[in-house]
């Protein structure tokens, strides 16, 4: 099949490299020209385990294509998958305007009866808008789709090729076919491919989405809570996770959500709903809650220092969202960095992968070391904010030799409390009692 993919971002790419992997020609359109010469290259603008070799061997093989002429993709293309960013708006509720606009340039360049769906995460709604943008402009056959996208930063590559369902709103048995036949590949180990009405599907990734930052806050704030009372948060979650109607996935405790979707698409679903007059208020609280969460790692530090951390040196683990991606979108570790930074206190981080990213949000307030002992090296304290591998079993004598004071506080749950003990550490977790060498 001949696609065309507008928005080579995060989702865009690797739709685009996974439906070229099953034999479609695919034009991965962006207006981003410097993304698109990297592309070119091979040069990849994002990490994302597993995607390079897949853009290497299809571009090798012509199938897969990267063009800044979003207009001529679209002609040259049968169905064509808007991909673009839907970022919050100033009162929280998506902003439509990219996926406007590439609406519009679809309706402009309409030159044979196409397919069009909508891959970015759009409110209820959306399709209707897109498809009356396109109308404006032809009287060309085309029929508009929801096939919202649910695969995570980090695991993306596997997440498309071995989804545990796929979502496509239809309401025309000619995109019902055509999806059939495009996701037949992915879906032939019996997961589900899964029709329904355009507004429910667009509805389902939000109510995904909403569910699983439910989750994460419900279980920071009874993580909060386990600190309070003396309880260990990782024995209740596995107590409670073994219970098949709860299930272990998303229990994990943590400096807070975020990156590009949840902490957006939270939002705008509150304020769907309250233009509607239904007050979603579980999700407000989760909202609340998860703010207050990305404060937790810096609250804990300053507890440490009494409060005074004007001229001392905070090395940090982790500035990406979540392991295995660079992006920085509201990391929690931007909200730790900007307040230690204000207290006075000077940083020195480490990432695997996203230190470029997070010079662009933080410049060069910030001392980026390239090897994660070097962040220890003098500093005052280790706050681990990313649950990278290389940071699961790490040189303890080597951190200790490096802080000034051997304090760890740590916002994933990486290490033993009684054994960080021993190793005469004072170890800061989340949910666990508070673990201090003894003297
Ligand atoms: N990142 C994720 O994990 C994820 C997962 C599922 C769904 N989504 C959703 O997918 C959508 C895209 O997310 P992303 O993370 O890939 O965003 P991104 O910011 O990484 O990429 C968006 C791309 O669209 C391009 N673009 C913007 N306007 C354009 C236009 N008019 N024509 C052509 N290109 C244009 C930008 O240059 C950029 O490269 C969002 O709605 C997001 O909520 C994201």
């Amino acid at each position: 099949m001949k696609l065309c993919v507008v928005g080579t971002g995060y989702v865009g790419l690797v739709v685009g490299a996974c439906f070229a992997e099953t034999g479609n020609d695919v034009l991965c359109a962006d207006v981003d020209s410097g993304k698109i010469a990297s592309l070119k290259e091979n040069r990849l603008p994002i990490y994302e385990p597993g995607l390079e070799p897949l853009v290497v061997r299809n571009q090798r093989e012509g199938r897969l294509r990267f063009t800044t002429e979003v207009a001529a993709a679209i002609e040259a293309s049968d169905v064509v998958f808007i991909a673009v960013g839907t970022p919050p708006d100033e009162d929280g509720s998506a902003d439509l305007q990219h996926v406007v606009t590439v609406a519009r340039t679809i309706g402009q360049h309409m030159n044979s009866p196409k397919v069009v769906a909508t891959k970015s995460t759009v409110p209820v709604g959306t399709a209707e808008l897109v498809r009356a943008e396109i109308a404006k402009y032809t009287k060309t056959t085309f029929h508009v789709c929801s096939n919202p996208e649910f695969l995570k930063e980090g695991a993306a590559v596997d997440d498309f090729m071995k989804p545990d369902r796929v979502i496509v709103g239809v309401d025309h048995p000619e995109s019902r076919r055509v999806f059939e036949e495009l996701y037949g590949p992915f879906v032939r180990t019996g997961n589900p491919l899964i029709f329904m009405d355009i507004p429910s599907a667009e509805m389902t990734k939000y109510a995904a989405n909403a569910m699983l930052a439910t989750r994460i806050t419900f279980m920071n704030q009874v993580a909060q809570l386990c600190e309070a009372v003396g309880a260990d948060v990782q024995l209740v979650r596995k107590g409670i996770g073994s219970d098949h109607r709860i299930g272990s996935a998303f229990l994990f405790p943590g400096p807070g959500y975020g990156g590009s979707c949840f902490p957006k698409d939270v939002k705008a679903l509150v304020r769907t709903a309250d233009g509607k007059d239904v007050s979603l208020d579980v999700l407000k609280a989760v909202e609340a809650g998860n703010e207050r969460q990305k404060r937790v790692l810096y609250e804990k530090v300053r507890r440490h220092f009494d409060g005074k951390l004007s001229g001392r040196t905070i090395g940090v683990w982790g500035l990406a969202f979540k392991a295995e991606t660079d992006d920085v979108r509201e990391s929690p570790a931007l909200v730790l960095i900007e307040a230690l930074l204000a207290d006075g206190a000077a940083v020195r981080a480490h990432d695997p992968a996203a230190i470029e990213t997070a010079r662009h949000v933080l410049g060069d307030r910030v001392t980026y070391v390239p090897k994660a002992y070097d962040a220890v090296a003098g500093a005052d304290a280790l706050v681990i904010v990313t649950e990278w591998r290389e940071y699961r079993n790490p040189d303890f004598a080597r951190i200790k030799q490096g802080l000034k004071r051997p304090l760890i506080v740590d916002g994933r749950n990486l290490y033993e409390p009684a054994r960080l003990a021993e190793l005469g550490f004072t170890y800061d977790c989340i949910g666990r009692p508070l673990a201090c060498a003894s003297s």
